[in-house]
């Protein structure tokens, strides 16, 4: 079949009009006045083609206008320019193929649907509108971050799922096993996991940055991007149990060249995601987020602020806001500080840097003051922390030091501390966290909303 695709239309429709083309697609409306009737066909692309039918033209006229919203059509007819009209361009048909028809439970039959009846309709709900623009836009944003890191040598990295090790150190790992739960081997009391597939006591990754950092010495600059996990009891719009996170991982570089990697990134992505999405864009700014396309392009434009733990403690203690949860030195900072930062102090992404060392994860370079390591989250209107990273402590000494401190089995990481054996050296990575990324770049508030099927706390559909 010889099909053009709805979007190239779009593209050069002059260099079209008056020929004879094919389009597939799925009806989003089909309007009958007797012997004129109209079918908007969608083919995925964000944008529809209006097809004009006419009764005296199609001998099936009365099959295609009977028809519902979701059924599937190959038509083929004439491409008529239309500068008058809302849409530029027609198709007059002169063949219409019914391809499959849509039974009349399909969901989308109404127009407007609330966000959370969507949200029980995980298969269908791309057909419309909303999510189409959003997973496009999430598909767009991945392969800008892809060209991102490519474009600056950058290796891609694939890092294992399945780990022996907690990276972040907050036990929130989902443990995978062949082991009859049923009925589990013990020893002393213990489950004997000396029984079990990988012999030990393993569980789906929270991070790849561990096993990345031992590889981005042989590369250099490396990225990883792929799904990970965090059995986190947080039943918030932000936390997913499965998410995809994206991990550059750089040598030779400090905590200053990594948020300037950081704040070009982001703005590399967003540039991308609306030259290529302008369409999605502006449904987003129309009917998600009015105030959406400005922010984005002012992100942009300006310089994000940069700030040190302790001084953002300070500006919050003397906000005179009265806080949910106490400020005071020490403190993970809760959502409502980091909202009251972003949204109210500056109005821009905030990089907050050198955070109390007993809040952050063993790997951190140890700071000077004794009390602070050289992390930096950045925090971003509307969403709070969508990255997350550091300085890595490179002094063997130090990092085993601090190891022992947090109880961790250092004979465990012997292979991670060889980079610190072998030329070790100065470096920095981040983790970005791509459902808040995408979140941030359409305006939807929840990250149930971004994944096409959320594996939240408390349940699974599909
Ligand atoms: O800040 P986090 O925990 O950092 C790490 O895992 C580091 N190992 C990254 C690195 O330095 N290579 O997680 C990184 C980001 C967060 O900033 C946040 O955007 C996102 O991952 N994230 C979540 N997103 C959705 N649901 C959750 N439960 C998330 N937990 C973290
Ligand atoms: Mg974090």
């Amino acid at each position: 079949m010889k099909r053009i695709e709805i979007r190239d239309l779009y593209k050069a429709y002059q260099q079209y009009d008056g020929k004879e083309i094919t389009v597939c697609g799925w009806a989003r409306t089909i309007r009958d006045s007797k012997n004129i009737g109209f079918l908007s066909l969608n083919d995925g692309a964000f944008k529809c083609l209006q097809v004009v039918l006419e009764r005296e033209k199609l001998e099936n006229y009365d099959d295609i206008v009977k028809q519902t919203v979701g059924a599937s059509f190959c038509v083929t007819g004439k491409v008529v320019v239309t500068p008058e009209a809302q849409q530029p361009f027609e198709i007059n048909a002169s063949e219409v193929e019914v391809l499959g028809t849509s039974d009349v439970d399909y969901p989308l039959q109404k127009k407007r649907h609330t966000i959370e009846f969507l949200r029980t309709i995980p298969t269908i709900r791309p057909r419309g509108n909303l999510f189409n623009a959003v997973f496009r836009i999430r598909s767009v944003a991945a392969f800008a971050i892809h060209k991102f890191f490519n474009e600056r040598n950058f290796v891609y990295l694939h890092t294992p799922i399945i780990t022996a090790n907690d990276c972040e150190g907050a036990g929130q790992m989902f443990s995978v096993t062949t082991l009859d739960l049923d009925n589990l081997p013990l020893k002393d009391g213990k489950v004997d996991y000396s029984q079990d597939f990988f012999t030990k006591k393993v569980a789906l990754t929270v991070s790849g940055q561990l096993h990345e950092e031992t590889i981005t010495h042989a590369f250099g600059k490396t990225y990883t991007f792929g799904p990970t996990f965090r059995a986190e009891n947080s039943n918030t719009s932000r936390h997913a149990a499965k998410f995809w996170t994206m991990e550059p991982e750089i040598c030779f570089c400090d905590l200053d060249d990594l948020m300037d990697n950081e704040e070009e990134m982001v703005k590399y992505v967003i540039g991308h995601v609306m030259t290529e999405c302008a369409a999605e864009m502006e449904f987003l700014n129309k009917f998600v987020d009015t105030g959406l396309i400005e922010r984005l392009k002012n992100i942009v434009d300006n310089a994000f602020v940069r700030l040190d733990y302790t001084e953002a403690i300070d500006i919050l203690q003397k906000s005179g806001e009265k806080f949910e949860f106490p400020v005071k030195w020490g403190i993970d900072l809760q959502s409502e500080h980091e909202r009251y930062l972003t949204e109210k102090v500056y109005q821009k992404p905030v990089f907050l840097k050198n955070y109390p060392k007993d809040i952050k994860a063993f790997y951190m370079r140890q700071n000077d003051d004794g009390k602070t390591v050289a992390a930096v989250d950045l925090l971003v209107p509307g969403i709070g922390e969508l990255i997350g990273g550091s300085q890595r402590e490179e002094r063997y000494d130090k990092l085993v030091e601090r190891m022992n401190e947090l109880g961790l089995k250092v004979e465990d990481y012997s292979w991670y501390l060889d980079t610190r054996r072998y030329g070790t050296n100065v470096h920095s990575g981040y983790g970005l966290g791509f459902e808040r990324l995408i979140m941030y770049l359409t305006g939807v508030s929840n990250i149930r909303d971004v994944e096409l099927f959320p594996r939240t706390v408390g349940g699974i559909q599909g």
